[in-house]
């Protein structure tokens, strides 16, 4: 097994950044992404996949046969990576004079494995796992919090500088993003007659884009004038809901102009959250983790 990679040349143009997503699970997404950066590869390009399904990681079972530790009960990766980071900025580091200092944080190569197969033309393909499997992993996921990385640790800033990083030294990297879980997205349907309104997109009430998730748009008639529905959806960070126990209103708006406010009630967020928990708990890993009550490293 190889880890990490060599500098790409200065003058190298960027990599794309490709998430793969799919509203349900299940799909064939990890798979879909798991060949199409085969395919890469065997282009010649120099391919990351990130396996950025955080609390369900599965994209390294479809390379387990190139893999020396096929499960990753002894690699670390993102999870890894992100603690790392915000518990250097606990120690001080974000105060650091040197507003650099967390570029040496943001280098995933230690973290990534590359799969042992000789591409032609000079093709690579690496992963970075979703973090080390094994017991504590789905509490040191659990555990994570990300409103405290994102407000006050520089997570957006950090996240950054991983981009940047992977950008320079891969052609491509691909991204298997979690699938949109029911409990944390707001999902409405429109049906309406007249012209077609096309939502688009979705804020909270302090004016914070929300990923906007478009399902379907379906043409119900058009025997006397036309009529539509459409059906989109909001995705609710988790610590967003956690953090409105008094409730919270979602604002979506079209390209027609259309704007629409739905409010959901306190009582419907910890409903919701309360059943998040409880799914969490049956998880075996979980089970086992919780005893512990703390992040194991
Ligand atoms: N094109 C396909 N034809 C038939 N079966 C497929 C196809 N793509 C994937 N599968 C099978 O469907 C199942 C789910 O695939 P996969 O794990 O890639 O989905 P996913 O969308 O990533 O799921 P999850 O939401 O759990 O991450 C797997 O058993 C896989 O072998
Ligand atoms: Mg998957």
């Amino acid at each position: 097994m190889r880890r990490g990679r060599e500098e790409a040349p200065v003058d190298e143009p960027l990599g794309n950044i490709i998430t793969f997503y799919s509203y349900k699970g299940g799909t064939g997404r990890s798979m879909a992404l798991a060949n199409v950066a085969w395919i890469l590869a065997s282009g010649g390009k120099r391919v990351l996949t990130v396996d950025w399904d955080l609390e369900a990681p599965g994209l390294h079972r479809y390379y387990a046969p190139f893999l020396s530790d096929k499960d990753l009960t002894g690699s670390e990766g993102l999870i890894d990576l992100l603690i790392e980071f915000r518990d250097a900025t606990a120690v001080g580091g974000a105060g650091a004079a040197d507003d650099k200092w967390h570029e040496a944080y943001a280098d995933i190569s230690a973290y990534v494995v590359s799969l042992d197969w000789d591409f032609p033309r000079g093709g690579t393909l690496d992963i970075l796992p979703a973090g080390r499997q094994g017991a504590s992993y789905s509490a040191r996921v659990n555990s994570f919090d990300w409103v405290e990385f994102y407000e006050r640790r520089g997570g957006g800033v950090f996240l950054e500088s991983i981009k940047e990083k992977m950008r320079a030294d891969y052609d491509y990297v691909l991204i298997d993003s979690r699938t949109g879980e029911v409990t944390h997205q707001l999902y409405v349907e429109d049906s309406y007659a007249g012209a077609k309104r096309e939502w688009n997109a979705a804020q909270d009430a302090m004016g914070k884009t929300l990923r906007f998730i478009p399902i379907k748009v379906s043409e119900i008639s058009c025997d006397n004038g036309c009529a539509y529905a459409e059906e989109f959806a909001a995705a609710i960070p988790e610590a967003d809901l956690r953090a409105s126990t008094q409730g919270l209103t979602v604002f979506f708006s079209a390209k027609s102009g259309n704007q629409m406010a739905i409010p959901l009630s306190g009582a419907l967020i910890a409903k919701q959250l309360a059943a998040v928990d409880a799914a969490r708990a049956k998880l075996p890993t979980n089970a086992a983790a919780a005893g512990t009550g703390a992040v194991a490293r």
